[in-house]
């Protein structure tokens, strides 16, 4: 349900970084969804066409979505690069894959949601918490600034905080990205 309220209103809020409900169709047991395509999601283009001159708009729209969504009263529990899509001509970035954000008022202890990886401290798991999102973002920059040999899909937590921590001490973070 969450999918369906966030996108129908980035497509009323006409949200730029947002994916936007084009159709939705209801049935007794389902729900499907429509959507614009675009041409492949940010793991794919790291994989494949990364150009360090272009991940500084990246993320600038990125953040962009993080920002509308949180405005909306939302938190997304689930930042990657599998849930950022794009097409390169002309440039456009949407955030993607509502299905585990939460509302920014509900303030329980917090359970476990998310990818190995991306979600933040056990402290800051508070499911309304936007610490998930800023933790997750740090995350995706830190990823998308390492070298194509070293990009990792980490395995653990620690796996995760081990290589940034490495990375940051040996390259520091590229200008372009801080
Ligand atoms: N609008 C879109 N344009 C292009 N590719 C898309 C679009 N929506 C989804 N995709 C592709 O499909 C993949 C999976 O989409 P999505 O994240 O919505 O589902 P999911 O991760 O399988 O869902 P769930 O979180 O329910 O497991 C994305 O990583 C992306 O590659
Ligand atoms: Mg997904």
């Amino acid at each position: 349900m969450n999918e369906y309220i966030v996108t129908k209103k980035a497509a009323e809020d006409k949200c730029k970084n947002l994916v936007s409900l084009v159709a939705a169709y209801i049935s007794h047991d389902h729900i499907a969804l429509k959507f614009k395509r675009y041409d492949m999601n940010l793991r794919e283009y790291l994989d494949d066409y990364r150009d360090p001159l272009q991940l500084s708009e990246i993320f600038v729209n990125i953040i962009n979505g993080v920002k509308e969504l949180h405005e909306m009263g939302f938190i997304h529990r689930d930042l990657k690069p599998d849930n950022v899509v794009l097409s390169r001509d002309p440039f456009q970035l949407v955030v993607i894959d509502f299905n585990r954000a939460t509302a920014t008022c509900i303030m329980t202890k917090g359970s476990v949601r998310g990818t190995e990886g991306y979600f933040p401290f056990r402290e800051e798991w508070r499911n309304g918490s936007d610490k998930w999102d800023i933790w997750a973002l740090a995350a995706m920059i830190l990823e998308a600034d390492m070298d194509k040999r070293e990009y990792y899909r980490c395995k653990t937590e620690l796996d995760t905080k081990n290589k940034a921590r490495k990375h940051i001490e040996r390259e520091g973070v590229c200008k372009r990205l801080k």
